[in-house]
């Protein structure tokens, strides 16, 4: 197979693929390591990857069949990826057998692996052969099973003893592109038509301005795109704007707080709700509140940003209290594993915990910023209770003048919009995010 300006060849590809994922399973995140990674190379590597990712727990088994004693870490990456690839026919993005020599041709070329290529052949080749013994002999195996590390597995479970199975297989299916329509620049109707105009379809109607697209496109190719006239964001984040401001005081501009606001994108929405509001957005992250700079640039909004640590309001907080306050708070990013795959391996069983301690001292810091009569909306895009339920509870007991108005809880995805309640709001197709609406009581007259 030769290589094309077009399209690398195959072998490129995988050599790529592995060495990615040997990098992610030494700790590091594969989204940054994606950024590094050639123009050319990139759209195809990372859909490689990323099915990898989703196939890991089971490649990892059937190579502790085929050879149980482990590779060095660059043949055990390589070998691991082809068996991601391949153990699913039905789901392998090239013929098993084109994979297997691909594989071996990507071992051949490269110094780290060239010895063992022979290696490589003889258990992608057996595998072929035994397929569906070795596949048998994985049953039982958790971890081959669902794809996802034991422990969270388990705690999926405790947490979601009806739904697990259900998340966790949702957690398997790549995520749809949706896009938030910029309702300052037009209606949601005329951006369909300036989609179907572009051969885009018309999208799927989610929430008031979410459009789902049937297949995802590169953002250049959205029309007016570059005009702020669309974002791109998920259904279940475009919820924030929309519980944080609606019924909130309309004939004055509203004094906002976004806590932990890069890349920006739910800051966008804010203002794009309210574009009369003053909006104060910090990160702790000085190279990422450049970003949120960008992000507002391209959407033609404008909002004060700085870099500052939201836990120490005592170093950038002029006094004046906010009207609502955003808490998008960092967490495991476990309900996002549909766009992030590697986000699964990467965590550790200990760090809900430690990042629950980040955010209840987050609400804490934050909260006395807050007017009496004003709205905090937390939210996380983890979909482990000790992130969402739990941090809001335990802040519930300690602080009475905060009321809990009508919230989602754990948006659980894959069934039917039911409406805004306290506790669980399943609803269609969607990342898991938790979202709390608090309300500081007014002063006593
Ligand atoms: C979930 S992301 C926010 C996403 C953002 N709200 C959006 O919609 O684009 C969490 C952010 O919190 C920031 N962060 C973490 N600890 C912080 C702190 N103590 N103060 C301010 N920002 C913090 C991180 O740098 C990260 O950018």
């Amino acid at each position: 197979m030769s290589e094309t300006v077009q399209s690398p060849a195959l072998w490129r590809q995988l050599q790529c693929t592995a060495s990615l994922v040997q990098a992610t399973m030494a700790g590091k995140s594969m989204t940054g390591q994606l950024e590094a990674v050639p123009a050319l190379l990139r759209p195809g590597v990372q859909a490689l990857a990323f099915q990898v990712m989703r196939q890991w727990g089971r490649a990892r088994a059937l190579r502790a069949l085929l050879a149980p004693r482990r590779p060095p870490p660059a043949v055990d990456a390589l070998l691991c990826t082809a068996l991601a690839l391949c153990w699913d026919a039905s789901q392998a993005p090239y013929a098993p057998y084109t994979l297997v020599s691909q594989s071996v041709e990507a071992a051949r070329k490269q110094r780290q692996t060239q010895a063992q290529a022979g290696f490589i052949n003889a258990c992608l080749r057996r595998f072929l052969r035994e397929r569906d013994a070795l596949v048998a002999q994985t049953q039982g195996d958790v971890e081959a099973q669902w794809n996802h590390p034991d422990w969270w597995v388990q705690r999926l479970q405790e947490d979601y003893p009806e739904d697990w199975q259900r998340l966790l297989t949702h957690a398997q299916t790549p995520p749809p592109m949706t896009l938030r329509v910029n309702v300052q620049h037009g209606r949601v109707s005329e951006y369909q038509a300036r989609l179907r105009a572009a051969g885009l379809g018309v999208g799927r109607a989610v929430g008031p301005c979410g459009l789902q697209l049937d297949q995802p496109v590169p953002v250049q190719h959205l029309p007016g795109f570059a005009n702020g006239d669309v974002s791109v964001q998920d259904a279940a984040a475009q919820m924030a704007g929309p519980l944080l401001l609606s019924g909130m005081p309309s004939d004055r501009p509203l004094r906002i707080l976004d806590a932990c606001a890069a890349p920006g994108g739910k800051t966008g929405h804010l203002l794009e709700i309210r574009p009369d509001a003053r909006v104060l957005a910090i990160d702790i992250d000085q190279a990422r509140c450049e970003r949120i700079h960008q992000n507002l640039q391209r959407l033609s909004l404008s909002a004060e940003v700085r870099p500052a640590n939201a836990s120490a309001p005592e170093d950038w907080w002029d006094g004046e209290r906010f009207d609502a306050i955003l808490l998008d708070a960092p967490c495991t990013a476990s309900g996002i594993v549909r766009r992030h795959p590697d986000v699964r391996w990467l965590r550790r069983p200990s760090d809900s915990a430690q990042l629950a301690a980040t955010q209840r001292q987050l609400l804490e810091s934050l909260w006395p910023l807050l007017a009496p009569g004003g709205r905090m909306l937390y939210c996380t895009c983890s979909v482990f209770r000790m992130e969402g339920d739990q941090v809001i509870q335990a802040f519930l007991q300690r602080n009475t003048e905060a009321l809990l108005r009508p919230s989602p809880g754990h948006l659980v995805p894959g069934q039917a919009l039911t409406g805004l309640t306290v506790g669980d709001n399943p609803f269609g197709e969607h990342d898991c995010f938790y979202y709390a609406l608090l309300e500081k009581a007014a002063a006593p007259l």
